[in-house]
């Protein structure tokens, strides 16, 4: 294992490999369109990323195209295709990807005994043949191909050398060892990596790719960089399937506060985490936890009148590192009524907004008419406000006008009117009336009349987004389709008129159904 406290060793450089846009977008309801999916690959490119996982070209039509697109605009990260050990697989991930600058191919089989019984149905010679098979018609598309194990941690490890050193002769350049399932602990990951590491090659990389089911994935991460690997999957706030993948800003935090033990850099603008975050959150719709490491809310807020005597005093006491070193100044968390355009283009740079697709007037003038109704907007505020504008570009439904009728002595009714927008037709007004249980429940039903979707709400929270009763409010909701209950459709919205901001949620989870039914159509 790598030396601890040795201050004199020369910092290695750790590959960060971001697959927010493949691992992360497997997270249920999080689907994203591929305009949104081009925005995060930009981002994550100014970020400093080194390979972008943008997708699984084989899923679906949708992700192909969106691998495709985000190929052939990036210009410095590699652009990495997932495809399974099959040959269709490879192909139409070598389709997708040809056009990038630095393509990567990442293919991958199980080899765990349960995977290899239950799933595959494959014994362990055929196991290591399909590999090879892969490995090697990957290369010979794609100059840079990774090969992952997947449940690589529940696998038989002298069994795990064999696989993982045969795809290394067929041509991977990188080992990838997933623990599929959460399930490792920090010091059997990195005995498991520094057995991988001594039966490799040096010129062969080896990284490690974990899952958050026991809250490990940090750290597991972290004790492969110690015991030899040299690459790291990650996603921008470890969002991923179930509970999740190991969080960037968390390892590249801990890399960087704690160089004494590891010794490690990597290349990523530590300034543009809390941007970035901002972001992904905004177009998964999935929310950060307020007390999440690095980039939640609280993580750099002292409550307790000790803690904040202690860093008044000095900063040092409380804080290990400083909140402008992840893009979180206090000073630039909100603009306000005085803020002029540079500021606000300035937050839009960082936070990856294409200022050139934007109309800067109409934008402007939507936030002075926000910020005189609020002290303070916040980047997330900012955003909604980016997105109203720019959504527009892929929605289905749009919201044109809405009434509402409750009070203690009348039955709740909605009437709403949508804008519906599909490509190759004229859009059209519907306007459709319904009473509810309550407003919200009026304003549901009216809208599924128009839609025709018979949508059933599975989760509804509405929170502040500031501070103070001039906030807006934000509702987040969580549906299902009534044919097809597989899958969830997250969906959010913010107004200051909660009633409107319930129905721009509902909309947004059901514009997020149709990119889902969009993508699902055969190529
Ligand atoms: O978790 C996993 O095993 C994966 C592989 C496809 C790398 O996501
Ligand atoms: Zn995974």
């Amino acid at each position: 294992m790598a030396e601890v406290n040795n201050p004199n060793k020369e910092n290695r450089r750790i590959i960060i490999f971001d697959t927010t846009l493949r691992d992360g977008e497997q997270c249920p309801g999080a689907s994203m369109n591929i305009a949104q999916k081009l925005q995060i690959a930009h981002q994550l490119e100014r970020l400093g990323v080194d390979v972008i996982e943008a997708g699984f070209p084989i899923s679906s039509a949708g992700d192909f195209e969106a691998v495709k697109k985000v190929s052939s605009e990036l210009k410095k990260a590699a652009v990495s295709g997932l495809a399974r050990a099959v040959e269709k697989d490879i192909r139409c991930a070598w389709d997708a990807i040809k056009r990038a600058k630095k393509p990567r191919i990442h293919t991958f089989i199980a080899t765990s005994p349960i995977h290899r019984k239950a799933k595959l149905k494959m014994s362990k010679t055929r196991v290591i043949e399909e590999t090879i098979k892969a490995v090697k018609l990957a290369s010979s598309l794609c100059p840079d191909v990774e090969f992952s194990a997947e449940d690589a941690t529940r696998t038989e490890l002298d069994y795990l050398l064999k696989v993982v050193q045969a795809a290394a002769e067929a041509g991977a350049r990188t080992i990838n060892i997933p623990d599929t399932v959460g399930y490792t602990m920090p010091v059997e990951f990195a005995r498991i990596i520094e057995e991988v590491r001594n039966a490799l090659t040096k010129d062969v990389a080896v990284s490690v790719h974990c899952h958050n089911d026991l809250g490990l994935a940090t750290a597991n991460s972290l004790a492969a960089i110690l015991a030899g690997a040299g690459q790291v999957e990650c996603t921008i706030n470890g969002i991923g399937e179930r509970a999740g993948n190991a969080a960037l800003e968390e390892i590249v935090m801990s890399l960087y506060v704690r160089n004494d033990i590891y010794g490690a850099d990597t290349g990523i603008k530590t300034q543009l985490i809390s941007p970035t975050s901002v972001l992904v959150s905004r177009l998964s719709g999935l929310s950060v936890q307020r007390n999440k490491a690095i980039v939640g809310e609280n993580a750099f807020r002292h409550e307790a009148g000790i803690h904040q005597h202690g860093v008044l005093q000095d900063k040092l006491t409380y804080e290990i590192m400083t909140p402008e070193s992840v893009g979180t100044k206090k000073e630039t968390l909100y603009l306000g009524k005085h803020s002029g355009r540079h500021a606000i283009n300035e937050r839009l740079k960082q936070m990856g907004v294409d200022l050139k697709k934007i109309d800067m007037s109409s934008l402007f003038e939507r936030f002075k008419t926000l910020a005189d109704k609020k002290k303070q907007v916040y980047d997330d505020e900012l955003l909604s406000l980016v997105e109203e504008q720019l959504g527009s570009v892929s929605k289905t439904y749009e919201l044109d006008y809405i009434h509402m009728l409750s009070g203690s002595s009348t039955v709740p009714s909605a009437t709403v009117r949508l804008k519906i927008m599909r490509p190759g037709e004229k859009d059209i007004l519907i306007q459709e009336a319904a009473t509810g249980d309550g407003p919200v429940d009026a304003c549901y039903r009216a809208i599924n009349k128009i839609t025709g979707i018979d949508a059933v709400l599975q989760d509804y929270r509405i929170k502040a987004v500031s501070r103070g009763c001039d906030s807006l409010g934000e509702v987040t909701v969580l549906l299902r389709e009534e044919e097809d209950l597989s899958e969830e459709f997250l969906g959010r919205g913010t107004s200051t008129d909660i009633i409107k901001a319930s129905a721009l949620a509902y909309l947004s989870a059901l514009n997020r159904l149709e990119v889902v039914k969009e993508n699902r159509k055969v190529k």
